[in-house]
C-alpha cells in the first residue's frame, strides 16, 4: 500500500483525569474507507476531535507525512482535513445552497466555487433539486447529505465522519453509506466512525473496533465482519433485519 495520507500514532486524550482515549494508532490510505467501530462512549467522537484539532491530544497526527503538532482547526481544514460532526451543524434558515457556500470559505473567494458546487451536486442530486429550500426542512437524510457536501466544498483530502447513520431510519442508513461508499470514487479517503457496525463493515475497506478508549481488534473490513468476537459483541443476531 502507498504511504497512508492521514495516521495517527499513539494518540490520547483526556477529559480532565479520565483518559478517554488510550494510545490509538490507525492509518488511512488515498481512496481508501477505514471504519472506527464501537459501542456508545469508546471514545470515537473523542478521537475525531482530536484529529481534528478541536480536542489537544498525546501522541502524533500526521498528514501527508507531516506532523501536525499543534495546527489549528482551521489550519487542517485548509490543508485538507474535514470533519462532518455528530450534530450536522447546519444554518436551518438559509438554503441548501448557502449552506454549501460556507463549505467552502477555506478558499479564496469566487476560485472553483462553482465548479465544487457542481461536483457536490453530482454526488448528491437531491441537494440540487432542493438548492433553494431552507435547510431546516430537510429530511434527515438529506439534511446528512448536505452536511457531507459542505465538507466536500473544501475539497478535503480526509474526510472524517461521525456516525452519519445516526438518527436515520434502516432504508436511509443503506442509501447514506451507499452514498459514503461512492465518494470513494473522488479519491477522498474517508474515516468512519460508527455504532452501526454491520452498515460500516460493509462499505469499508478496514475497520478499527474501540473499546473503552483503546484499540482492541483491527483488521480488513471483512475479516471483521466474520470474526466471533466482532459478531458477537457488534453484531448480534437482533440487528440482522437492519
Ligand atoms: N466533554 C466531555 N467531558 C468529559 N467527559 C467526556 C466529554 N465528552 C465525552 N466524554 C466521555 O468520554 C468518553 C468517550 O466519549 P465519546 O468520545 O463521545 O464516545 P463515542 O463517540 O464513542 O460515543 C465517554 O465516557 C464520555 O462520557
Ligand atoms: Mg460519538
Amino acid at each position: 500500500m502507498s504511504a497512508p495520507v492521514f495516521e495517527l500514532r499513539d494518540v490520547s486524550v483526556a477529559y480532565g483525569k479520565i483518559e478517554a482515549v488510550r494510545r490509538v494508532s490507525l492509518e488511512l490510505g488515498a481512496g481508501r474507507i477505514v471504519t472506527v467501530i464501537g459501542a456508545n462512549g469508546a471514545g470515537k467522537t473523542t478521537l475525531l476531535n482530536a484529529a481534528m484539532g478541536i480536542l489537544p491530544a498525546g501522541g502524533e497526527i500526521r498528514f501527508e507525512g507531516r506532523a501536525l503538532g499543534h495546527d489549528s482547526i482551521e489550519a487542517r481544514v485548509a490543508a485538507g482535513i474535514s470533519l462532518v460532526a455528530e450534530k450536522r451543524e447546519l444554518f436551518a434558515t438559509m438554503s441548501v445552497e448557502d449552506n454549501l457556500r460556507l463549505g467552502a470559505y477555506t478558499r479564496p473567494r469566487g476560485e472553483r466555487v462553482a465548479a465544487a458546487l457542481e461536483e457536490v451536486y453530482t454526488l448528491f442530486p437531491r441537494l440540487k433539486e432542493r438548492r433553494k429550500q431552507a435547510s431546516g426542512t430537510l429530511s434527515g437524510g438529506e439534511r446528512q447529505m448536505l452536511a457531507m457536501g459542505r465538507a466536500l466544498m473544501a475539497r478535503p483530502k480526509v474526510l472524517m465522519l461521525d456516525e452519519p447513520s445516526l438518527g436515520l431510519a434502516p432504508r436511509i442508513v443503506k442509501e447514506i453509506l451507499h452514498l459514503v461508499a461512492d465518494l470513494r470514487r473522488t479519491g477522498v479517503a474517508i474515516l468512519l466512525v460508527e455504532q452501526n457496525a454491520r452498515a460500516a463493515l460493509r462499505i469499508a475497506d478496514y475497520g478499527y473496533v474501540m473499546e473503552t478508549g483503546s484499540v482492541t481488534l483491527h483488521g480488513p473490513a471483512d475479516t471483521l465482519a466474520n470474526d466471533p468476537r466482532v459478531i458477537e459483541s457488534y453484531l448480534g443476531f437482533a440487528e440482522c433485519a437492519a
